[in-house]
């Protein structure tokens, strides 16, 4: 199966995701979201697989590295953790990416009502924490450490730069100097003017404003080497591309727009994961900070929420999870939530209608790996042991998947 067919459609893969990870493509995902274990919050086996707190944190570090190859220059980042290990986990996030925030989910129902308070020794947190986070230097806003914003460029390669390259190839091709531009868009006639700083250079990259364009226009059409015309291209096309190369957000006064977030945790059923996210609050962050069409991915994908949420919204994803009864649980809760959005067509109503895809969702087939597709460096080309079905009727889920299942 070639690789792309495993980015490009609705997948499902049944392994380690520290194995599955370096499979994936650079640069080929636009929403990581993902709610890892906590780290001894849960007696379940998967919540103690680290001797102390210091090797979980390594492991979050080893997952931040993968994810900051896979994750496209635009991408988002959402990692959610437990107040107990908030802190620590962001300071790691951190060391990978931009933390842009950290949202706090306050939970109305739990076991906190349930608590003896008389006989608590400090508070309780009725909450978890949801890491927000982007690429190094992504909105063109490397902070000004020595070498950093070098740094971001060559790394990351830049955000912007095919709309750069157009502009300091105009003024280039007319001959015009950065200085003559200052000048011409009403800034102080210097190197260190706005226009030569942020219109040209690589770093701190800004679009300029219709008027500076069009002052610009004016100036190379009359000093170009008769070569002209000169930026041929309108502005608002401009714009538009400088919208779709930016990191998507998109949020307003209806929806929550702040960090802190009460969305109702999930009522109990026969059959719940321990852990299961709300859906409302996984389609709020997948419609906030991706768009139609990309691709989301979740390494721990648990009984298949983020997925659904996903495939309603006309994301493509993939998801991870180690143990088989879970697997099986998310296989068939997202192909149910594929049918259903092949009927109804992609819910997201945050997209301008004109923006929206129309009709119903291309039909997709979710299709469950039971070992990771293999990586061939030399061909691009994964395959798999075998393919989605089997696990669809519950007969794979074995002892050491029962084990895992859910205490509470
Ligand atoms: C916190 S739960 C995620 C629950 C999920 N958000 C949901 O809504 O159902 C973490 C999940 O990660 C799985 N897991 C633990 N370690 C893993 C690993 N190394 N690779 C893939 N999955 C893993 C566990 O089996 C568990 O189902």
């Amino acid at each position: 199966m070639a690789r792309e067919e495993v980015i490009g459609g609705q997948t499902l893969v049944l392994v380690d995701c520290l194995t599955f990870l370096p499979t994936l493509p650079d640069s080929s995902v636009d929403l990581v979201l993902t709610d890892p274990p906590y780290f001894r919050v849960k007696n379940l086996p998967w919540d103690r697989q680290w001797e102390d707190a210091a090797a979980f944190i390594a492991w979050i570090g080893r997952l931040c590295e993968e994810w900051q190859r896979v994750l496209k220059p635009n991408g988002s980042l959402y990692v959610f953790a437990s107040p107990k290990m908030a802190a620590r986990v962001e300071c790691e996030v951190g060391r990978w990416f931009e933390v842009l925030n950290r949202i706090r989910w306050v939970k109305e129902a739990g076991w906190h009502q349930k608590a003896e308070k008389e006989a608590l020794r400090s508070y309780v947190s009725p909450w978890e924490e949801c890491i927000f986070a982007e690429q190094f230097g992504a909105d063109s806003s490397a902070k000004g450490e020595a070498g950093y914003g070098a740094a971001c460029d060559e790394l990351r390669g830049f955000v912007f730069e095919p709309l750069r390259a157009y502009l300091d190839g105009e003024r280039l091709r007319a001959g015009v100097d950065k200085v003559a531009c200052n000048v011409a868009c009403g800034f102080s006639a210097t190197m260190g003017g706005m226009a030569a700083r942020h219109y040209f250079g690589q770093s701190q990259w800004q679009l300029p404003t219709a008027e500076h364009y069009a002052a610009m226009r004016d100036l190379f059409n009359a000093k170009g080497n008769g070569s002209g015309p000169f930026l041929q291209r309108e502005h608002e096309d401009l714009r538009r591309e400088y919208e779709d190369l930016r990191r998507p957000f998109a949020v307003t006064a209806d929806v929550p727009y702040t960090d802190v977030w009460d969305f109702p945790t999930v009522q109990a059923y026969k059959g719940k994961h321990p852990c299961e996210k709300p859906e409302a609050l996984l389609s709020h962050i997948i419609k906030t900070s991706s768009r139609p069409g990309d691709l989301v991915l979740d390494c721990f994908a648990g009984g298949g929420s983020t997925g659904c949420a996903a495939v309603k919204l006309g994301r493509r994803f993939i998801g991870v999870e180690l143990d088989p009864h879970w697997a099986a649980v998310a296989e068939r809760r997202i192909a149910a939530a594929t049918a259903q959005a092949a009927l109804t067509g992609p819910q997201d109503e945050s997209q301008p209608s004109q923006d929206r895809p129309s009709g119903p969702t291309p039909k997709c087939e979710l299709r469950l790996f039971h070992t990771p597709p293999r990586s061939d460096p030399v061909t691009s080309q994964t395959s798999c042991a075998s393919t989605a079905g089997d696990l669809g009727s519950g007969t794979a889920r074995d002892d050491h998947a029962s084990s895992h299942r859910q205490t509470e």
